[in-house]
């Protein structure tokens, strides 16, 4: 089958499109035919293996999985013989920590598997949950978001800032997103009560304060933030820098304003796999839509590797792979 692979760290030239064996599923295990994956900041970072830290997770020297990509949609092929909740021709949505950038992939029955959304197609499915993954967990758990409460987005116009907007609205918060010029009707088409432009005016000057500020893009810090947080309000940022992890460390001991990053990759499968479920859900009730940017073929993920990150994408980049 074709894969891209990564064997050492670096710029997208790094990626190479490759004949590599077919993977033959286990006993308990599905065989899914990709359709339809995604090229993300994440995806980009763990190819350059930066932050350095990173690399105790994705390899000291090299990439430990050669084969990258965490987010798919396809179309189940075959089954182990032990598996009992899927079925060969199930139309699936899979998270994984690697190995979604080739033609099959196979993934435990009990992994970060659901059945896709019946009303949307292989690549919207794909890109709800690009950002709704992290915007989902960030707001429900680590902010416990409440109807009514004031909500700030940061980077409204990325991926997960698209998916933020959408969540906290269902969660019938009042939200305002901060975006550039070119975005502010984007960000309001997915219902932001109120938006700013970033290149006119400064969120954390205009007097308002808020129960959320979440940072999507980490472009700003706690320190810049905190007075327009209310009390007991919660700066949430998605990015590592010192800037959130000091403040970080000391809120958790002093304060009634916190500031809180967390790793949604890093959470149990089961946990995902429930997120995935609870996504189909409001996907099909028409709670979340996706914001596609650009599609690329799968034979120029380098290439989408290079718009990525740039940092101006709108949404979700999407890679097809050719049999959708
Ligand atoms: N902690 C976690 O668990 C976790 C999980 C997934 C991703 N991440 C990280 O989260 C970050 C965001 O991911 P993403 O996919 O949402 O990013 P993205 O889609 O690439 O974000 C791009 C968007 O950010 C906007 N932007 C750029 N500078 C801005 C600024 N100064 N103020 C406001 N908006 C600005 C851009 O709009 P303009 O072009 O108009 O400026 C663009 O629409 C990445 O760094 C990623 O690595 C963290």
């Amino acid at each position: 089958m074709k894969a891209i692979t990564c064997t050492k760290y670096g710029s997208p030239d790094v990626l190479q499109l490759k004949e590599v064996v077919k993977p033959t599923p286990k006993d308990n295990e599905v065989m899914i035919k990709v359709y339809e994956t995604i090229v993300s900041p994440v995806d980009c970072a763990f190819r350059k293996g930066e932050p350095f830290i990173s690399r105790f997770f994705t390899g000291l020297t090299r990439p430990k999985n050669t084969i990258p990509g965490f987010l798919l949609s396809g179309e189940i092929q075959e089954v182990g013989k032990d598996v009992k909740s899927f079925k060969k021709g199930d139309q699936v949505i899979a998270s994984t920590m690697f190995g979604a950038n080739a033609e099959y992939i196979c993934l435990p029955e009990e992994g970060e598997l659901a059945i896709k959304p019946i009303n949307i197609t292989y690549e919207d499915a794909a890109a709800v949950c690009d950002g709704a993954l992290t915007a989902l967990p960030f707001l429900r758990d680590t902010a416990n978001i409440q109807s009514g409460q004031k909500v700030l987005i940061n980077g409204a116009s990325g991926s997960i800032g698209t998916s933020a907007i959408q969540l906290a609205k269902y969660y019938g918060a009042e939200v305002t997103g901060v975006c550039s010029t070119t975005n502010l009707e984007l960000v309001k088409s997915l219902g932001a009560d109120k938006v700013i432009d970033y290149t006119k005016e400064d969120f954390t000057k205009t007097g308002q304060t808020y129960d959320i500020i979440f940072d999507t893009v980490g472009k700003s810090s706690f320190s810049r933030c905190k007075r327009s947080l209310k009390q007991s309000g919660v700066y949430l940022s998605t990015v590592l820098t010192l800037s959130i992890i000091l403040p970080m460390l000391w809120t958790s001991k002093i304060g009634s304003k916190k500031a809180i990053i967390s790793f949604t990759g890093l959470r149990p499968s089961s946990e995902k796999t429930e997120d995935l479920k609870f996504l189909k859900e409001l996907i099909e009730a028409g709670a979340i839509r996706s914001v596609i940017d650009r599609r690329y073929p799968f034979e120029q993920i380098e290439e989408a590797h290079r718009y990525v990150e740039k940092g101006h994408k709108k949404g979700s980049v999407i890679i097809t792979l050719t049999g959708s």
